[in-house]
């Protein structure tokens, strides 16, 4: 068989890391986060001392760090210039600087075409997460998805992921108010974007999330590739 290409985009708290990772592990296909590759290069800049803010100095150093991902499903893994940055990229820094990162057109280039290789070398096919990866990135991958869940729901899951609790709408308080602006935020900048914006490709299957256990979400992803064209 032909190895299968899989898109997953949507907003951040829509299970689309833990679906895709899932999805990968049970199909026996490699797994790649984009999201983690644009937190990478973003923590190689606070890193390097750049105002992330200069897009012209983001755009200038945008070739300088060298990024390697681990594609295997089970222990993905990333590096910026071999040093492991699996840990800090999830940090508050990077989270609140990577959106204005990766509005840059150079930073998009430059990791566009690195999705695009590990995509091609990946011969058991793959499943590439992230937000532009139907529209842009892979827009001839073999089945797309569009992952959505109304604003509460992403808040919720982001917050519990946060603090280590086990997921679902039961987490509630101010974190969840504070967790529930940044993620709006982030949305807003990554949907409002010159450079491949955050959206729905016109032939991606869209899956609300919101009222389904993570289990669903695989399920129905790993029925759509099964049967797909
Ligand atoms: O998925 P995650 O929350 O880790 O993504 C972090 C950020 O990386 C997003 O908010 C977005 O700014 C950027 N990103 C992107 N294009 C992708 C994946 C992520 O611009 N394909």
């Amino acid at each position: 068989a032909t190895p299968v290409v899989v898109a997953i985009d949507g907003p951040s708290g829509t299970g689309k890391s833990s679906t895709s990772k899932a999805v990968a592990a049970r199909m026996g296909l490699r797994y790649l986060d984009t999201g983690a590759q644009y937190r990478a290069i973003t923590w190689w800049m606070l890193h390097a001392g750049i105002d992330v803010e200069d897009a012209a100095a983001v755009a200038a150093a945008a070739d300088k760090p060298s990024i390697v991902s681990g594609t295997d499903p089970l222990a993905p893994t990333i590096t910026v210039d071999g040093t492991d940055v699996a840990a800090p990229i999830r940090g508050q820094q990077v989270t609140g600087a990577v959106s204005a990162v990766s509005a840059v057109p150079e930073v998009r280039t430059r990791i566009t075409e690195l999705q695009r290789s590990i995509a091609a070398e990946a011969a058991e096919g793959i499943v590439v997460e992230g937000r532009d990866i139907g529209t842009t990135v892979l827009p001839d991958a073999d089945l797309k998805i569009f992952l959505t869940a109304s604003p509460e729901v992403r808040a919720a899951r982001r917050s519990a992921e946060l603090t280590g609790r086990s997921g679902g709408p039961a987490a509630a308080g101010a974190d969840v108010v504070a967790t529930r602006e940044a993620l709006l935020r982030r949305d807003a900048a990554d949907s409002g974007r010159k450079t491949s914006p955050l959206a729905k490709a016109a032939d991606a299957t869209e899956v609300d999330t919101s009222e389904l256990t993570l289990e669903q979400v695989i399920e129905c992803v790993v029925t759509l590739i099964e049967e797909r064209g």
